[in-house]
C-alpha cells in the first residue's frame, strides 16, 4: 500500500488578511499531477481551497503555482515524483488574491505593451491579402510562438522582483515573435516601445531562469538579447522616436 500524498499548502484569506499553512492527506493515486491532489482536496475535504486551472493538459497556462519553490503547471507535475510534503504556494512575484490564485494583471499589460498581433504588410493598394511565408521564414518565429502566456517565467524572474518596471521575459519573448515575423510591418514601432517607454528591456542581467522554468522550452532569456541587440541598433542608427510607424 503506497504511503498517502502529503500535501502542505500556504494558503490566504483576503477577509482577514491572515496568511496560514496548511498540511492536507490524501490517498497516493499513481498518476495524480499536483492539480489532481488540490482537486481531490477540494471535492472531499476542503471547498474553501482556492486555486485556477482550465485545460488540464498544459495549454491553457492558467495553472502555474510555486511546487517545492519552483514555478511549475500544476498540471503537468506528477505527485510520486516529488518528496514529501509537496510544499504548495502561490506563484511568487505577483500579488496573492486567495490562496494560490495571484494577479496578473501586470503581466498582461505588458504583453498589451508590445502589439501582440501583426500589422499585415499591405501592397500599394492598401488591401490586406492573405500572406504567403515560407518554411525557413516560419521556423524563425517557430520556438517564440510556443508561449503559453503562463507568466511562471515572471516568477522565476529576479529582475522583475526587484523592478517592476522591467518588460519581463514573456512580453519580450512575444516582442521578438512578431518582429521576426515576415509578415509583419511594425518592427520599428514596436521595438521604440520595448526600448523606450516605462516597460523596457534594458534591466534584464541574463540570469536565464526564464527560460529554465518555461513549461514550452521557448527561450525568453535569448529573445530580451537579441531585442536588446536590435534596440541597440535601431538607437545608432536613427533618432528615438515612439510614434514612429516605419519597417525597420
Ligand atoms: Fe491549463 Fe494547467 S490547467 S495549463
Amino acid at each position: 500500500m503506497p504511503l498517502p500524498f502529503r500535501i502542505s499548502v500556504e494558503r490566504y484569506d483576503p477577509d482577514t488578511g491572515k496568511s496560514y499553512t496548511q498540511e492536507y492527506e490524501i490517498p497516493a493515486q499513481e498518476h495524480f499531477t499536483v492539480l489532481d491532489a488540490l482537486n481531490e482536496i477540494k471535492d472531499t475535504q476542503d471547498g474553501t481551497l482556492t486555486h485556477r486551472f482550465s485545460c488540464k493538459m498544459g495549454i491553457c497556462g492558467s495553472c502555474g503555482m510555486m511546487v517545492n519553490g519552483k514555478p511549475v503547471l500544476s498540471c503537468t507535475t506528477q505527485c510520486a515524483e516529488l518528496p514529501m510534503p509537496i510544499a504548495v504556494a502561490p506563484m511568487r512575484n505577483f500579488p496573492v488574491i486567495k490562496d494560490l490564485v495571484v494577479d496578473l494583471d501586470d503581466g498582461m499589460r505588458k504583453l498589451r505593451t508590445v502589439m501582440p498581433y501583426m500589422n499585415f504588410v499591405r501592397n500599394t493598394s492598401s488591401e490586406v491579402r492573405p500572406q504567403k511565408q515560407s518554411p525557413r521564414e516560419r521556423l524563425k518565429i517557430d520556438q517564440t510562438s510556443q508561449c503559453i502566456k503562463c507568466m511562471l517565467c515572471y516568477s522565476a524572474c529576479p529582475v522583475y522582483s526587484a523592478d517592476k518596471n522591467f518588460l519581463g521575459p514573456a512580453a519580450s519573448a512575444l516582442a521578438y515573435r512578431y518582429n521576426e515575423d515576415s509578415r509583419d510591418s511594425s518592427r520599428g514601432e514596436r521595438l521604440d516601445r520595448v526600448i523606450g517607454t516605462q516597460d523596457t528591456v534594458w534591466s534584464c542581467s541574463f540570469v536565464g531562469e526564464c527560460s529554465r522554468v518555461c513549461p514550452k522550452r521557448v527561450d525568453p532569456a535569448k529573445a530580451v538579447q537579441r531585442l536588446k541587440v536590435m534596440g541597440a541598433l535601431r538607437m545608432l542608427t536613427k533618432p528615438f522616436s515612439r510614434k514612429s510607424h516605419e519597417k525597420k
